[in-house]
């Protein structure tokens, strides 16, 4: 993976964040359909909150202190009656209510009207029950249209992150060895699930969120300014001090975030390698040593987020401050306005309400952009993986015929200009039996990988059955090559389908047949549940001799023409070792072999050994030979007869 891919900060220019978005949105372009919905229903609620103050407003300005009256010929709804005419209350009417002792009357155009007191009530009363209705229809809608809407953002993000997480996998599914020697798994894992979440969350909140935000701030200033631009203006300033404070807090904001998730990424890194190697500092009681060292990684993190507190602790309250300071503005003026009659109560109130509502989505925007600043950091990673290029392998190849290897003049390296391999030629014959010896980082294993495709070489050639390793399709190669591994991975699942992994092809019979054939049904029925035992996440409920046993049957159920055995290091006890020699006999016979072996006992009967040094190959030859030649393999087979000798 590129280091760039790699950063926890985020800072690109405006045109890669172009790109990065352009790359998210053709991951959500399937379920653009559902997206357009979600963003125009949450539009749709914003306006639909914009209502109920206003109709507020009209409820107090028209029913509570109705001020003004107009004049009709004919009944209408909630109208007042008095002779033949009929008054209803108005914003612009000419008309007004007055008080002459306990008489009522309205008075406009030099004419008094008496008009009943309860009549009033009743008109008033209606009128502001009407409203109340409205209002409530108003949220009843809200509420059914959000719940549509969260249900389809929510899907569009499920749907994307799901698709992506898919690729992503299929993709580290597809890449070299040597990928995932410089990735560490932790941060693989990172990519497939806190990244993705994070645009989950992007599709799920923010977006839809920005948008209605937006459209509320924007919404709730137009109603304002035409609403009453003089109260507008006073609280202007007001705004623009707020822009500035949120603009200046998203700066700041971002700069302590980036050093957060430095630190987190830190402190996840090292719990991630320390659980898995826990057992190394229990045996080396570095408890103590490991206690510290986290506490200081812990510590730093501790620090950063504090100041990261210290920055959302100031801006919460300022903005609140900021809120409370336009009412009392609006109080101040706005209660002079309605006393000298230039503004209406109603007005006064709408506004103190919109004030209120006006905050929220200026916090929340505040907010979004900085979380969108880091959704778009995993955006940037995710990318980052997806564009590694993979290796170029043919689909199709030849077929592997025979299990003849040929090799000549093979070098390889795992990292530049340090050779594992320095031109190793050896000849292999469908059917021979060859052992490979030498000191441990000889590159014994380096072969096999080789071998097996892991890895690619960098010059030479490596021909299995007449075709050349590099351009053989990898099912083909791994069908006809099968290596049991120095460490049996195993995965969680029974032992039956540990055996299968999975495969459709290998039935249970032919796993039980190939169980039998091996001699290894007494090693099955030990089991607690024969080739049903559960394993363990990675095999741990397993020993190694057991896991080498599984590994063995696995081998043979695929009858592969080359078997590699890459002997484990770990010794296991000895009526073990003699059921996997004998195991391993059964599926050597009449195959190519090789055998990477550590103790030298049990390669007596292979046709030829060869020994390896720092990558390249020194003696070759039978047991007898090699004892002459008194090199190498002489050296190591004393060493261990001795060691041998010593145990028993
Ligand atoms: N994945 C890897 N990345 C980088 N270097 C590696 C990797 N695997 C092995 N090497 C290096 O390549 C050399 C050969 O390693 P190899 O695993 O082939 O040794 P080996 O002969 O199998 O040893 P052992 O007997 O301990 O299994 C060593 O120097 C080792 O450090
Ligand atoms: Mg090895």
């Amino acid at each position: 993976m590129t280091n760039k891919a790699e950063r926890e900060e985020y800072n690109v220019s405006f045109f890669e964040n172009l790109k990065l978005f352009s790359w998210v949105f053709k991951r959500v372009k399937p379920y653009w359909k559902m997206l357009t919905i979600s963003i125009i229903l949450m539009m749709f609620v914003s306006f639909m909150n914009l209502i109920p103050p206003y109709l507020t407003k009209n409820a107090i300005n028209m029913y509570l202190y109705p001020t003004h009256y107009s004049i009709t010929r004919t009944y209408s709804q909630g109208s007042v009656r008095s002779g033949s005419n009929y008054f209803i209350s108005s914003r612009n009417g000419k008309y007004t209510l007055i008080h002459k002792g306990n008489k009522a009357f309205i008075k406009g155009k030099g004419h008094e009207y008496p008009v009943n007191m309860a009549d009033i009530k009743r008109m008033e009363i209606s009128g502001v029950i009407m409203i109340a209705i409205e209002i409530f229809i108003i949220y009843l809608i809200i509420f059914f249209v959000s719940y549509a809407q969260m249900w389809t953002s929510q899907m569009v993000a499920i749907k994307t992150v799901n698709d992506v997480r898919n690729v992503l996998f299929d993709h580290i599914l597809k890449q070299p060895m040597k990928f995932f020697d410089s990735n560490i798994s932790g941060r693989l894992v990172t990519r497939v699930t806190n990244d993705t979440q994070n645009l989950n969350d992007m599709f799920s909140k923010i977006i839809a969120s920005i948008f209605k935000d937006t459209f509320l701030i924007v919404g709730i200033l137009y109603i304002l300014f035409f609403m009453e631009p003089h109260l507008f203006l006073i609280i202007l300033p007001v705004f623009l001090a707020v822009v500035i404070i949120t603009y200046l807090f998203r700066f700041f904001s971002r700069k302590v975030y980036r050093t957060v998730r430095a630190k987190l990424a830190a402190v996840n890194a090292f719990l991630a390698e320390h659980i898995s190697g826990m057992m190394i500092t229990f045996l080396f009681n570095k408890e103590i040593e490991k206690s510290h060292e986290f506490y200081k990684v812990n510590n730093d993190y501790y620090h950063s987020a504090l100041k990261m507190v210290f920055v959302y602790a100031i801006f919460r309250p300022m903005i609140s401050f900021m809120r409370y300071f336009a009412v009392t503005l609006l109080i101040w003026f706005g209660s002079r306005a309605v006393m000298g009659g230039n503004v209406e109560i109603g007005t006064l109130f709408a506004f103190i309400t919109y004030i209120g509502m006006i905050f929220q989505p200026i916090n929340d925007i505040a907010q979004n952009f900085s979380n969108l600043q880091s959704t778009m950091v995993s955006v940037e990673r995710i990318r980052g993986l997806l564009n590694i290029p993979l290796p170029k392998r043919p689909e199709r190849s030849a077929d592997i015929s025979s299990g003849e290897i040929v090799i000549k003049d093979l070098w390889f390296s795992y990292n530049k200009d340090e050779w594992a391999l320095k031109g190793i030629s050896l000849k292999i014959k469908d059917g021979e039996k060859i052992a490979i010896v030498g000191h441990t980082g000889a590159g014994k294993s380096t072969i096999s990988s080789i071998l097996t495709g892991l890895y690619d070489y960098s010059s030479g050639s490596v021909k299995v059955g007449k075709v050349e390793v590099k351009e053989c399709a990898t099912a083909e190669l791994r069908s006809k090559i099968n290596i049991v591994l120095q460490e049996v991975m195993l995965f969680s699942g029974t032992v039956l389908e540990n055996i299968t992994l999975w495969d459709n092809k290998i039935s249970r019979d032919m796993v039980l047949k190939a169980i039998h054939d091996l001699d290894l049904e007494k090693f099955v029925a030990s089991l607690p549940n024969g080739v049903d035992t559960h394993v363990r996440e990675s095999g741990t409920n397993l020993s190694t001799g057991q896991r080498q046993l599984i590994s063995i049957v696995r081998a043979f159920v695929r009858n592969p023409k080359v078997v590699i055995m890459d002997e484990a290091t770990s010794s296991v006890d000895v009526e073990t070792e003699s059921m996997i020699q004998h195991a391993f006999q059964k599926l050597t016979r009449d195959k190519t072999t090789v055998i990477i072996a550590h103790r030298l006992s049990t390669i007596r009967n292979v046709d030829r050994i060869v020994v390896i040094n720092e990558g390249k190959i020194v003696e070759e030859g039978n047991h007898e030979e090699l004892m002459k030649k008194n090199g190498i393999y002489a050296k190591l087979y004393r060493l261990q007869s001795f060691e041998e000798y010593q145990v028993s």
